[in-house]
């Protein structure tokens, strides 16, 4: 049997291991799939990261979009009243419905669920402090950590997800700030500050770089997408860095300057949201009982097939190297259980989408312009953009492009890069493309339905070996 361990209440009825009965394999947290302190299964993506911030991001567009695009459309609407208590409710049932579905797969599959805090007491017992009191042991011959991560803190500012919020904060608020400033203009940053926005805030997000959108964001999808969200309202303050943060009084104040050294001002907000990354989360796993090593960044160290330098421990997910992605660690985890099950496993961290779930979104797999000037690749570059998409104009909906980059001599692809309605989803269609080794051509003569947004696809495609046909 398998053997997982969460961080939280546990109903001890249900005929858990006996205290250091050994197990063929004991997992440790699951970032997508396990330890959790809350009560819940699903991690940090289910209960307060991927899953509520979509429920959020997908109703205040709706919101927003009644309140400012339902005339050119011809549909009047009445007066709108946002009910943000109702929207907040809708993000629950959604993350109910789904930690219960895998509470229901872990029963269907036969994995146990002990609900506890872990701490490696030896190299192959782990004991667990239950939630519902009490202590366990199991011993594992294998054990794999997949314990996540969290935000990383802001030097000054006190955490309390109220007036100083992470992303957890962030799907929680009461009510709608009226001044909201994000320090960091990464992913969370956006679609949280996107949200608020949404929903009538004053959001301006201070970023340290000269572009928004985190690391592996092209610079000019980026400015794209600047563009469009400073359309709905989102204020940026680029090249600037945070130096210090006062959260004594009910307003909060941050002193800010241009990053290479400028005018100094102070910015005022009543909620202050801080993304500025995560960091993995291995607190408190009695590492100093086992000796395993950790890098500079705090990431668990491991070999190609997951392993610690204790072999029969591995590592998956957000605590350890790679994009913090919840569909990465699934992958690792697959590829893990396969090195441990069959000597083989497979993970192409090459083709890893990743999506911005702000309206438009943006969505991207394989390499930037920057990432392949700097490896020194020739590549050519293909564009088509939303605006002569048929169906994006239909929709209403047309900001944005789509960009290839293949390679100069053979057209194979090496990066897919989309700002416009609907990436998260076409992105599927690029990282696919690429996994599978396709050149440009393979997809410009691939028939698309038409009227599709993923037309749009297609003629990027052409574009980069040949010509578009509709622009
Ligand atoms: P991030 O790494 O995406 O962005 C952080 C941003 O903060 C960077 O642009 C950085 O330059 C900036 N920054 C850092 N220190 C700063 C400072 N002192 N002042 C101003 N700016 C500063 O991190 P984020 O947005 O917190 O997300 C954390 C992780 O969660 C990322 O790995 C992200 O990919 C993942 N995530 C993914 C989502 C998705 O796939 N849709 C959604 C939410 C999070």
């Amino acid at each position: 049997p398998v053997t997982c361990m969460f961080q939280a209440r546990i109903s001890q009825r249900r005929g858990y291991a006996t205290p250091a009965e050994e197990r063929d394999l004991v997992i440790i947290g699951g970032g997508v799939t396990c330890i959790e302190k809350r009560g819940a299964l699903g991690g940090t993506c289910l209960n307060v990261g991927c899953i509520p911030s979509k429920s959020l991001l997908n109703n205040s567009h709706l919101y927003h979009q009644i309140l400012h695009d339902t005339k050119n459309r011809g549909i009047d609407v009445g007066e709108v009243k946002l009910n943000l208590a109702n929207m907040m409710k809708a993000k629950d049932t959604s993350v109910n419905s789904l930690t219960k579905g895998i509470e229901f797969l872990f029963k269907k599959n036969n994995v146990e669920y002990i609900k506890g805090t872990a701490a490696f007491a030896d190299e192959y017992t782990v004991a667990v402090n239950l939630v519902d009191g009490g202590e366990t042991s199991v011993r594992g011959k294998n054990i794999f950590i997949a314990t996540g991560s969290e935000s990383t803190p802001f030097p000054g500012l006190t955490i309390d997800e109220k007036k100083v919020i992470t992303s957890t904060g962030a799907i929680a608020l009461e009510k709608v700030p009226k001044k909201m400033v994000v320090i960091g203009g990464g992913i969370i940053g956006l679609e949280m500050g996107s949200v608020w926005c949404r929903l009538g805030a004053d959001v301006t997000v201070v970023e340290f770089l000269g572009q928004i959108g985190g690391p592996g964001m092209d610079a000019e999808i980026s400015k794209n997408i600047k563009k469009t969200l400073e359309k709905q309202g989102m204020k940026f303050k680029l090249n600037t860095k945070v130096v210090k943060g006062d959260d004594s009084a009910e307003i909060v104040k941050l002193d800010v300057e241009a990053a290479k050294g400028g005018k100094p001002e102070t910015l005022e907000a009543d909620v202050v949201l801080v993304a500025i990354g995560r960091r993995p989360y291995t607190a408190g796993l009695g590492f100093e009982n086992i000796g395993l090593e950790t890098d500079n960044k705090g990431r668990l160290i491991i070999d190609s097939e997951y392993r610690t330098k204790l072999p029969h421990i591995r590592v998956i997910g957000d605590c350890t190297f790679g994009p913090m992605l919840a569909h990465k660690a699934e992958e690792e985890a697959v590829a893990a259980v396969e090195f441990l099950t069959k000597n083989y496993g497979h993970v192409n961290y090459n083709a890893i989408p990743s999506v911005m779930y702000t309206h438009p979104e943006v969505a991207w797999v394989g390499q930037n312009e920057a990432e392949l000037k700097e490896a020194g690749v020739k590549y050519k570059v293909g564009t088509f953009p939303f605006s002569a998409n048929s169906r994006a104009k239909t929709n209403q909906d047309s900001d944005g492009m789509v960009k290839f980059l293949a390679d100069a001599e053979t057209d194979r692809i090496l990066g897919v890069h989309i700002v416009g309605p609907n990436a998260g989803e076409m992105i599927a269609e690029g990282t696919l493309a690429l996994e599978y080794g396709a050149s440009t051509e393979d997809i410009g003569r691939t028939s698309h339905a038409h009227p599709t947004l993923a037309e749009a696809f297609k003629e990027a495609a052409m574009a980069t070996y040949g010509k578009a046909i509709h622009y």
